[in-house]
């Protein structure tokens, strides 16, 4: 088949390569000249495990190619992607100006028919707004669909997600659509499940919202353990072998954070109110994931006292492991809170460096873990990266200027710790 993506971001540049590598023609446009020259000369722009290889394998045989000129790209496809950004507004409802002018290209492109797929996540009743704003531009009359496909895979592992889907979620109310998108997803082996475009916008942020609730709630028990001296992991475990519940999503931490959650469940909020519904569960949700990232802070205020002056370390900067993506991460927000009780702070990234670099002024970006601990008040886990539990904790603690470990993630091994010499902290224990 002949698909264009609009927008190459995690969402855009993922759904394309993948869609390469099972057999199809894939051209990937974005009005981010920069991006694209840098992926034509094969400089992949994310940090993503996989992503890299799958593009120059695809790109060699030319059915993956980046451009700017949507016109084009849409001219030459039967299937249109919409994957651009969807950031939260001055209100927190999701912005459709990216989505907007998305259409309005689509639109004055038509040549005939195609399915565009809103794949960003899009606020409830898109679907028909995408389909409106396209036949009311009335400039090329030709037959389309709109049809609701939300996107599930995490940064981080988002090939493999990609790849292998829980299953397809697909809006539409046309039979010819939901056949084109039948036989795109068939290779996939998962669920299809086909059914009316706000029924599948709302998977999309029910899901979001599931997810984030479970993580608040998890910290929630967690924060009641530490006063009544239970252990959260115990807790989890005991809980996630009940199969209605199971084991993901319940690790107790610093918060949950990156560009999906954060904006979705607001997003959500907000709809829900439009629709003249309170939904103070999730409003909940959201005020315990504020207080999760302030209570770190006040923790290490118990370890270190007054924080003006002190010297932090800190490993972490992304909203998760094997991702460089730091939107809305906690590592981020927390380290904001401490700068402004006074704290001096030092921090390491495996991969995230680049990104935080425009919005941590100044916080000093170090190389390693080491250049980290070298010298401070405390060392501060922040993103379980796996590599941070191969460090040499011996000599992490002869760098230290007081041998205290802050674990967040409940990552590290505390017993070990314990034992060479460490005050170790963590969540919920
Ligand atoms: N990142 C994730 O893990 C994830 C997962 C599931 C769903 N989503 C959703 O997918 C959407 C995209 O997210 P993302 O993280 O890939 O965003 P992103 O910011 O990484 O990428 C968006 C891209 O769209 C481009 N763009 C903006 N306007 C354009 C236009 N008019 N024409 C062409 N290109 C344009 C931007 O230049 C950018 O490259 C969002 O709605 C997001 O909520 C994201």
């Amino acid at each position: 088949m002949k698909i264009c993506i609009i927008g190459v971001g995690y969402v855009g540049l993922v759904t394309g390569a993948c869609l390469a590598e099972i057999g199809h023609d894939v051209i990937c446009v974005d009005i981010d000249s920069d991006k694209i020259s840098k992926l034509k000369t094969g400089i992949i722009p994310i940090y993503e495990p996989g992503l890299e290889e799958i593009v120059t394998r695809n790109q060699k045989t030319g059915r993956i190619i980046f451009s700017t000129d949507i016109m084009a790209g849409v001219q030459k496809s039967d299937i249109i992607f919409i994957t651009v950004g969807t950031p939260p507004d001055e209100t927190e409802a999701a912005d459709l100006s990216h989505v907007k002018a998305a259409a309005g290209e689509i639109a004055r492109a038509m040549n005939g028919y195609k399915v565009i797929i809103n794949k960003s996540t899009m606020p409830l009743g898109s679907t028909k707004v995408v389909q409106g704003m396209i036949e009311e531009s009335k400039i090329n009359l030709h037959h389309f669909d709109v049809v609701s496909n939300p996107e599930f895979l995490r940064e981080g592992s988002a090939v493999e997600d990609f790849l292998h889907p829980d299953r397809i979620i697909v809006g539409t109310g046309s039979q010819k659509a939901a056949e084109v998108m039948t036989e795109l997803y068939l290779p996939f082996n998962a669920p299809i499940l086909i059914m009316d475009p706000v029924s599948a916008e709302m998977v999309k942020y029910a899901s979001n919202a599931f997810l984030a609730t479970k993580i608040s709630f998890i910290n929630a028990i967690a924060n009641i353990c530490e006063k009544v001296g239970g252990d959260v992991r115990q807790v989890a475990l005991g809980m996630g072998y009940d199969k209605r519940i199971g084991f993901e999503f319940l690790n107790a931490g610093p918060g949950w954070g990156g560009s999906c959650l954060p904006k979705d469940c607001k997003a959500l909020v907000k709809m829900a109110e439009n629709y003249g519904y309170d939904f103070q569960l999730l409003k909940g949700t959201i005020q315990i994931n504020e207080n999760q990232k302030r209570f770190i802070v006040t923790k290490v205020q118990e370890l270190l006292g007054d924080l003006k002056g002190k010297d932090i370390g800190i490993l972490g900067l992304s909203f998760k492991p094997n991702t460089d993506d730091i939107r809305d991460s906690p590592a981020i927000d927390i380290i904001h809170h401490l700068r402004a009780e006074g704290a001096l702070i030092k921090a390491y990234d495996p991969v995230a460096v680049d990104n935080a670099r425009r919005t941590l002024k100044g916080v000093k970006l170090v190389h390693d873990a080491y250049e980290a601990a070298k010298d401070s008040d405390i060392l501060l886990l922040l993103t379980e990266w796996d590599q941070f539990k191969q460090l040499d904790f011996k000599r992490v603690k002869s760098l230290l200027r007081k041998p205290i470990l802050f674990d967040t993630r409940n990552f590290l091994d505390a017993n070990a710790l314990r034992n060479l010499g460490f005050i170790h902290k963590g969540v919920g224990r």
